[in-house]
């Protein structure tokens, strides 16, 4: 191991001995990596040289690297190997999908609101309101769990809106889903989960959050009907978007809707990251799982899709058995900024967000529609796959092709596109799928992006 060379010093890992070989060499990659010895970016030794050093199978390697791949302690790049990734005090740092850096004036990046709709004078108006209308206390140290009119606010609306079984009292307002995530995560490792099953493909910062508070991040198939429950057994807890799964727009389907209910049993917990939940197009959205199994899910939500991840306004509703559990975590940084609750409380209290929210929707709706006709129009033999739903969808190609070669083919055409591939585990060479996000494109530019796209692939 080392910058000099990719195979010498592969004695600082040891002799592995007995059981448990793999796990061994993991928590000795990831003590090194963290602790500084193995620097970011340093090349790693390829799986059979190091198998051969090392003298256990090849099969051994891999699945180490898998596992500290989907921590985010080792990325591979294409064609280049594989390299320590980027740690910051010890833990990775959570990576944002990778944008090309050309001007892009068409960019799908996925999962974006359209900044340039958002309510300034709502939100104008009711921080106004708030500032007017408050008692000096109201800007001291505020409840570390947030202010009593947003938790307030939020139980009746997360009821009403997508079902869920809420007391004010177990909502906590966080910084954003991802401060909610980490947070959640400190509590978990607390009480010895060691693993939390993910969705592969999902998010990277997700993965990369979860990792650094010290939990193992196991990745568990997605087809088109969700995430594969019968992969969760041994697991403790999972992090999963049964809404409109990320990125693969699919729904979790009844049947396994039903079984990952029937799974959370005992101490096991699911994570529900409900991210664009308030988007549907094509019926009603179904009800979160939280209202069917209050006790076993925490769920997490976020201002981020709806008005702006600038706001960084988030929440959690824990179970109550985790309320007391969790506390430590929850509590020790004091809570949030007090006048962006407030502001929010008013919106959800004046209706004004609800209707926000129908305006976006139809916004939304209309940029989804402009994309499966331009795809249907300029893609041929492309197939959109998933439900109607959300800020972003999943394009089928007709064709496998190497993810970066299509990337730079579409950036030179101010094109940003997004593969499926980067949003897996173990990054295949080659990906059939883009990620596209539409919300924060007109459509005309949607049009034209599409077209564009299409001479993209035309020219690999
Ligand atoms: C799957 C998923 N969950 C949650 C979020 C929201 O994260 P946050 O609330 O921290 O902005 C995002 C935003 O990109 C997301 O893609």
């Amino acid at each position: 191991l080392g910058s000099r060379s990719r195979t010498a010093g592969a004695e600082l890992l040891g002799e592995l001995s007995g059981i448990r070989r793999q796990v061994q060499l993991e928590s000795r990659l990831r003590k090194f990596i963290r602790d500084g010895t193995l620097a970011s970016e340093t090349p790693l030794p390829s799986s059979r040289a190091l198998a051969s050093t090392l003298r256990v199978s090849r099969g051994l390697v891999v699945e180490a690297y898998t596992q500290l791949r989907a921590e985010g302690y080792i990325v591979t790049r294409h064609g280049a190997g594989t390299y320590v990734g980027v740690m910051r005090g010890g833990s990775p740092v959570a990576a944002p999908t990778s944008r090309p850096k050309t001007r892009l004036r068409f960019d799908f990046f996925p999962g974006r609101p359209d900044l340039a709709s958002f309510p300034r004078e709502l939100w104008l108006r009711a921080l106004r309101n708030v500032l007017r209308g408050s008692a000096a206390s109201a800007l001291s140290y505020p409840d570390p769990r947030g202010t009593p009119e947003l938790r307030g606010a939020l139980a009746q609306y997360l009821n009403r809106a997508r079902g869920l079984a809420v007391d004010p009292e177990l909502i906590v307002i966080v910084a954003g889903a991802t401060q909610g995530l980490a947070l959640f995560g400190r509590a978990l490792v607390r009480s010895g989960f060691g693993d939390i099953a993910v969705e592969n493909p999902g998010l990277p910062s997700h993965r990369s959050v979860l990792a650094a508070v010290g939990l193992g991040v196991r990745g568990v198939t997605v087809d088109s009907d969700g995430l594969d429950v019968g992969e969760l057994a041994g697991i403790g807890a999972v992090l999963c978007t049964p809404a409109h799964q990320w990125p693969t727009g699919v729904a979790l389907s009844p049947a396994r809707r039903a079984a990952l209910i029937a799974w959370a049993t005992g101490e096991r917990l699911i994570v529900e990251d409900d991210y664009d939940a308030e988007f549907r197009y094509d019926r009603a959205p179904l009800a979160a799982l939280q209202g069917l199994a209050p006790d076993h899910v925490v769920y997490v939500g976020s201002v981020s899709k709806t008005l702006a991840p600038g706001l960084r306004l988030g929440w959690l509703v824990l179970p109550p058995r985790w309320a007391a559990v969790a506390t430590p975590e929850l509590l020790n940084d004091f809570g949030s900024s007090t006048l962006g609750q407030l502001a929010l409380a008013q919106l959800i209290e004046t209706s004004a967000y609800d209707r926000h929210l129908r305006k976006a929707r139809e916004r939304n709706r209309s940029r989804h529609d402009a994309l499966i006709s331009a795809v249907a129009e300029h893609l041929p033999g492309a197939r959109v796959s998933g439900i109607s739903a959300g800020l972003h969808t999943l394009v089928r190609l007709p064709f496998a092709c190497d993810p970066d070669s299509l990337t730079a083919a579409a950036a030179s055409r101010e094109v940003g596109v997004y593969p499926l591939s980067s949003f897996l585990i173990e990054r295949p060479n080659a990906t059939d799928a883009l990620v596209l996000g539409y919300a924060s494109l007109p459509e005309s530019a949607i049009v034209e992006g599409i077209k564009r796209i299409g001479e993209a692939l035309a020219a690999l």
